[in-house]
C-alpha cells in the first residue's frame, strides 16, 4: 500500500495527543448533560449503569478505536473510510467509514451553536449584560428569546441577532484552528485549553463548596445536603434492585458514555492515526478516558446540582441539559456573592470545553478530503466550512422549540453513534480478531489490556450494544418517526441528513476508486 501523503502528520508528544483526545472528550456532555442525567435517575443509582457502560462499552471501544487508528496510520490513512479500506479487504468497508464522517460533521452542526451560546453568556457575565434578580422566569425568557425559540426564522429577522453573530465567531475560531493543522492548531490549543479549563473548574468548584448555607431561612439547603442530593443513592419508594430495573436509565447511561468519551464518533480513530507507531496507546487511551471521567464526575458532578440545590432547593435543582445550563445556573449566579465572576468562569470553561470538542469533529472530514480526494488543506477546510455552515444555518433557522437541533441530536447523536460503535467493535473483535487487535494495541505499551476484555470485546460489548439499541429504538423511535411524518421541520431535518449522507457516500466511492488505483500501481 502506498502512503497517501508525502509527509505524514504526527502528534509532537504523548502529552499532546492525550490532551487533544481529552479536549475532544471533555465537553458540554461532562458539565451539563451528565449532572442532569445523574440527578434525574437518583444520583448514586445512576452510577451503577454508568460504571457498567464504562467497563463494557466505553473503555473497550475506545481501545479498539485507538488500535484501529494506529494501524490505519501505519498504512498512511487518517479517516475512517480510508482506515476501513486499508484494514478490511471488502468493497463495503470504506462505506461503513462514512459513519465516521457523518457523525462528527452532523454533531458539529448543532454543537457549535451551543458553543456559541456559552461564548455569549461568558461575554455577558464579563460585561454585565446577563439578567440578574430573583425571578426564575426572567432567565428562561432571556434564553428562549436569545435562541429564537418563539418561531422559525426569528434570529434572522431584521438583521442577524446576537446568537448568529456569536455563531459566526465560533465558526471562524474553529476553522482557524483546524486550518493551522494538527500541531500548530489542534495540539497547541489543547495543551493550553485543558489546563485553563481545569483551573476554571477548580475555581468554580471552590466557590460552590464554600457556599455553606446561603439562606438562613432554609437551613437544610446547605452544601453537604446538596452533595447528598446529587450522590446519595435515592430510590424513592423503591428498593435498590427495583431502582436498577429501569431500562431507560441503562440506555441513557450508555448514550452518555459514548457522548462523553467521544467514542463511536469517528474522532478517536482519526486522532489515534497520528500517533507514533511505538506510542503507548493503551496507556494514552486509558489516561484520556480517566481524565474525562474525572472532569465529568468530580467536576461536572460536584458543581452544578449542589449549587442549584443550595439556592433553589431540591425541587428546582435538576432539569434538562439546557434548562440546567442556561436557566437554572444563571438564576443561581444571580443569588451568589461573586456570582458575576463565577458566571464568567463557568461559561468560559464551558466554551473552552466545547471548542476543544468541536475542532475534533472537523478533523476526520478534513483528513478524508485530503487523503481521499487529494485536496490541499485550504480546499478541504473551505468545503467542510461550506457543508457545516449550511447545516448549522438550518439548525439556527428552524429555531422554534429548537426542533431541528433536537432532531439532529436524535438521528446523529444517538442512532448513528450506536451504529458506528457496533460496527467498530465488531470489525475489531471479529474482522481483525480481538487477540490480534489487542496484541497490536499493546505493542509499545507499558500497560496490558486485562485478558477478560478479549471476551468482553468479542461477545459482551456487541451484544450489549445491540440489546441497548433495540430497546432504545423501541422506546424512542415511534415518537420521532411520528414527528417526521407530521411535522415539516422534522421531515426536512431527516431529509437533509440523508442528503448529506448520500453526498458523503458518493465522495467515499470516488475516494475508494482512487485508493484502489493507487494500490494497483504500487
Ligand atoms: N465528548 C464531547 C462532550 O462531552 C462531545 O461534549
Amino acid at each position: 500500500m502506498q502512503t497517501q501523503k508525502a509527509k505524514p502528520q504526527i502528534w509532537s508528544s504523548r502529552v499532546g495527543v492525550i490532551f487533544a483526545v481529552m479536549g475532544s472528550a471533555i465537553g458540554l456532555g461532562n458539565f451539563l448533560r451528565f449532572p442532569g442525567l445523574a440527578a434525574k435517575y437518583g444520583g448514586g443509582s445512576f452510577m451503577i449503569p454508568y460504571a457498567v457502560a464504562f467497563l463494557l462499552l466505553g473503555l473497550p471501544i475506545a481501545w479498539a478505536e485507538w488500535s484501529l487508528g494506529r494501524m490505519g496510520g501505519r498504512k498512511g490513512f487518517n479517516s475512517s473510510p480510508g482506515i476501513f479500506f486499508a484494514l478490511w479487504k471488502n468493497r463495503a468497508a470504506p462505506y461503513l467509514g462514512v459513519l465516521g464522517l457523518m457523525i462528527p460533521i452532523g454533531i458539529y452542526m448543532y454543537y457549535v451553536y451551543i458553543e456559541a451560546w456559552c461564548l455569549y453568556y461568558a461575554i455577558g457575565y464579563l460585561t454585565g449584560t446577563v439578567p440578574g434578580g430573583n425571578d426564575p422566569t426572567v432567565f428562561a425568557s432571556f434564553f428562549e428569546s436569545f435562541t429564537g425559540q418563539g418561531r422559525d426564522g426569528a434570529l434572522f429577522n431584521q438583521g442577524l441577532k446576537p446568537a448568529v453573530w456569536m455563531l459566526l465567531i465560533c465558526f471562524a475560531l474553529n476553522f482557524a484552528v483546524v486550518y493551522r493543522g494538527l500541531n500548530k492548531g489542534i495540539e497547541l490549543i489543547s495543551r493550553v485549553a485543558i489546563p485553563v479549563l481545569f483551573l476554571c473548574a477548580f475555581g468554580v468548584l471552590f466557590r460552590v463548596l464554600t457556599l455553606g448555607t446561603p439562606d438562613p431561612a432554609f437551613p437544610e439547603r446547605n452544601v453537604l445536603n446538596g452533595l447528598g442530593f446529587m450522590w446519595n443513592p435515592n430510590y424513592g419508594d423503591k428498593t435498590f434492585l427495583e431502582s436498577l430495573a429501569n431500562p431507560e436509565m441503562w440506555l441513557e447511561a450508555a448514550g452518555q458514555m459514548f457522548f462523553s468519551l467521544s467514542v463511536g464518533f469517528g474522532i478517536i480513530i482519526t486522532y489515534a492515526s497520528y500517533v507514533h507507531q511505538d506510542e503507548d496507546i493503551v496507556l494514552s487511551g486509558t489516561t484520556s478516558a480517566a481524565g474525562n471521567l474525572f472532569a465529568e464526575v468530580a467536576l461536572g458532578g460536584l458543581i452544578t446540582i449542589p449549587a442549584a440545590f443550595v439556592f433553589l432547593g431540591p425541587e428546582n435543582a435538576g432539569g434538562s441539559t439546557f434548562q440546567l445550563g442556561f436557566m437554572t445556573l444563571p438564576n443561581v449566579f444571580a443569588r451568589m456573592a461573586l456570582g458575576q465572576v463565577v458566571g464568567f468562569l463557568w461559561f468560559g470553561l464551558l466554551f473552552i470545553a466545547a471548542i476543544t470538542s468541536s475542532i475534533s469533529m472537523l478533523q476526520p472530514a478534513i483528513a478524508f478530503f485530503e487523503e481521499g480526494l487529494g485536496l490541499g488543506r485550504r480546499a478541504a477546510v473551505t468545503i467542510l466550512g461550506f457543508i457545516t455552515l449550511v447545516g448549522t444555518t438550518f439548525v439556527v433557522f428552524f429555531s422554534h422549540n429548537l426542533k431541528a437541533l433536537d432532531m439532529m441530536d436524535f438521528w446523529v447523536g444517538n442512532v448513528l453513534i450506536y451504529l458506528l460503535a457496533t460496527v467498530t467493535i465488531t470489525a475489531f473483535a471479529w474482522g481483525i480478531g480481538a487477540e490480534k487487535g489487542v496484541a497490536e494495541a499493546e505493542r509499545g505499551s507499558l500497560m496490558r489490556v486485562p485478558r477478560v476484555f478479549l471476551f468482553i470485546m468479542r461477545y459482551v460489548s456487541p451484544l450489549y450494544l445491540v440489546l441497548i439499541f433495540v430497546f432504545w429504538m423501541y422506546a424512542k423511535l415511534p415518537d420521532y418517526w411520528l414527528q417526521v411524518q407530521t411535522d415539516d421541520v422534522s421531515f426536512y431535518t431527516l431529509t437533509f441528513l440523508i442528503v448529506v449522507g448520500v453526498f458523503l457516500s458518493m465522495l467515499v466511492a470516488t475516494a475508494a476508486r482512487r485508493w484502489r488505483k493507487q494500490e494497483g500501481q504500487s
